[in-house]
């Protein structure tokens, strides 16, 4: 029997052949493609499974993808230093590697196992635009609070997130409880924060597929813009500062697609997260007033902190991740939840399938079809999400559809299931649960359906 008739026999048994939920679920009823990234798919299910290379890569490619794999994972370390090309840490910083907060390439947890804040950060701002049209740096901040800093340099302050348990109810009585953050800095040590200060606090999201991503032709994105529907679902562009092209682009990466390429997103995290300089964003992060972070010493002279030949190769590295294949494609139950995926309106924002174009770094990324499950567009998703901080175009209540592939390996990778942006969720049903906004529909969708539907759609989102 073929994968399309057991498909249809499992939809005439779930729907009891009903003609409306039928017909639109018949819309999927293709045989599932494994192969979530094209060519650029690896077939790993393994805690390894979001670090694998693309295939195909030349010699050359090989070795920037090992150099920048190593330069991702090493920690870096204050300046002066023996070790050369890994000193020039801070003077402040979230971090001391890339990997700390984008483990195995994937997510961090928002805390560590002690309860330390781990792979949560906090972007900051005040009102009004900066001349990039970006977000208002604090004067005395910056845009984004670092909680460590090198020996005898003040850090910024201290994070706090505390959780409060919010009840609710499935549609048949079953409990559920979501845990609402409220999140609160204090210990400032440059002074009080400029007044209607606005803190966004985010996780490091995985790496995988973004080569892909970018891939994508900026047409290709466009054509899914459009204004809200019957089911109050739009889907809007952001448009963000380029700063080596030195004009204003179409965004894609970040979770307000607040960055427009992988290239800057990796400069602007050497810089923003762990204090590194780079020949993109020459300047440190030090504010006129730090004067110990001013004069503290820097590594890597004389040239930069981070070379360029550095730089790049963490962002080829960056771009040339594999995306996890997609697996049980037999299962009915995975099958199932596939069908529902679109017949909730899921597929209005993760949408299933994309395209690359021709302009890729590497072959096996273009011209590939793809199953990101995301649009790369921003949508409102309500009050309950929102952090009240506009990025470039984005709103204090609009966030990117985040890609969805490799979403069922992250416990098998990271040991955990913190979703959405701050890592609030814990685990997929409460990510849903917490879709808001223009997701509010869908949510509902969900909340309200039997638990052997909800079951089977946890199924697909497992399988992807
Ligand atoms: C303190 C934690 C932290 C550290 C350290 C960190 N990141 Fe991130 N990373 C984040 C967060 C948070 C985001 C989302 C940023 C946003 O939305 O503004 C992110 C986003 C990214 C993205 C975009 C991913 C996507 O799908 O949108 C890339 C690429 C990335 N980081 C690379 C790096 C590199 C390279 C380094 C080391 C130089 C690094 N990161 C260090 C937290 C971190
Ligand atoms: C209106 C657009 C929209 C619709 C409809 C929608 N989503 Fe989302 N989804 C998003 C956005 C935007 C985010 C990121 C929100 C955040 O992190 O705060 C997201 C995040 C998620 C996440 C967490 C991903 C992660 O890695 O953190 C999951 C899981 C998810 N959606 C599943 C679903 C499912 C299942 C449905 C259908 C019941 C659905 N979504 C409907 C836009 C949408």
């Amino acid at each position: 029997m073929t994968r399309c008739a057991v498909l249809a026999i499992l939809l005439l048994a779930a729907n009891g052949c009903s003609g409306g939920a039928a017909t639109s679920d018949a819309a999927v009823a293709a045989p599932p493609d494994p192969k979530s990234g094209g060519a650029a798919t690896v077939l790993d299910v393994t805690a390894n499974s979001y670090s694998n290379s693309i295939a195909g890569l030349s010699d050359e490619q090989a070795g920037d993808f090992s150099f920048g794999h190593s330069i991702f994972s090493q920690n870096w370390v204050t300046a002066p230093a023996t070790t050369s090309g890994t000193d020039g840490l801070g003077p402040l910083y979230n971090a001391r590697a890339c990997s700390t907060c984008h483990s195995q390439d994937g997510r961090s947890p928002p805390f560590s196992s002690s309860g330390g804040l781990l792979g949560l950060l906090f972007r900051l701002s005040i009102p009004g635009r900066a001349d990039n049209g970006g977000p208002n740096p604090d004067p005395v901040y910056g845009d984004q609070l670092r909680q460590f800093a090198i020996l005898k340099v003040p850090a910024d302050g201290t994070p706090h997130v505390a959780y409060a348990e919010t009840p609710g109810k499935y549609g048949d009585g079953t409990d559920f409880s979501l845990q609402t953050p409220t999140y609160n800095i204090d210990g400032w040590n440059y002074g009080k924060p400029s007044a209607g200060l606005m803190i966004s606090p985010r996780t490091g999201p995985s790496v995988i597929g973004l080569g892909l991503l970018e891939a994508v032709p900026e047409e290709e994105i466009l054509a899914h813009v459009h204004p809200p529907d019957a089911d109050g679902v739009s889907g809007v562009p952001n448009h963000v500062w380029d700063a080596a092209l030195q004009k204003t682009v179409l965004g894609r990466i970040g979770w307000k697609a607040n960055q427009p390429t992988t290239l800057q997103q990796t400069a602007a995290a050497f810089v923003g997260d762990i204090g590194i300089t780079g020949s993109l964003f020459p300047t440190g992060t030090c504010t006129s007033t730090m004067t110990a972070c001013l004069h503290a010493a820097s590594g890597g002279d004389p040239d930069f902190e981070l070379t360029d030949d550095r730089w790049k190769a963490v962002g080829f590295y960056m771009k040339s991740l594999a995306v996890p294949g997609r697996r049980d494609i037999d299962d009915p139950r995975a099958l199932q939840g596939e069908a529902l995926f679109q017949r909730f309106g899921c597929t209005s924002c993760h949408l299933p399938t994309l395209h690359t174009g021709a302009d890729a770094v590497a072959d096996v990324l273009k011209n590939q079809t793809i199953h990101p499950y995301t649009d790369l567009l921003l949508h409102d998703m309500g009050p309950d999400l929102a952090d009240g901080r506009p990025d470039f175009e984005a709103t204090g209540s609009q966030w990117r559809t985040t890609p969805l592939w490799g979403i069922g390996l992250l416990q098998t990778v990271n040991h955990h299931a913190f979703l959405l942006h701050d890592g609030r969720a814990r685990g997929v049903a409460e990510a849903i649960l917490w879709h808001g906004g223009e997701a509010a529909t869908a949510r509902e969708n969900f909340r309200l359906a039997d638990a052997s539907e909800r079951s089977a759609l946890l199924k697909f989102l497992e399988s992807l």
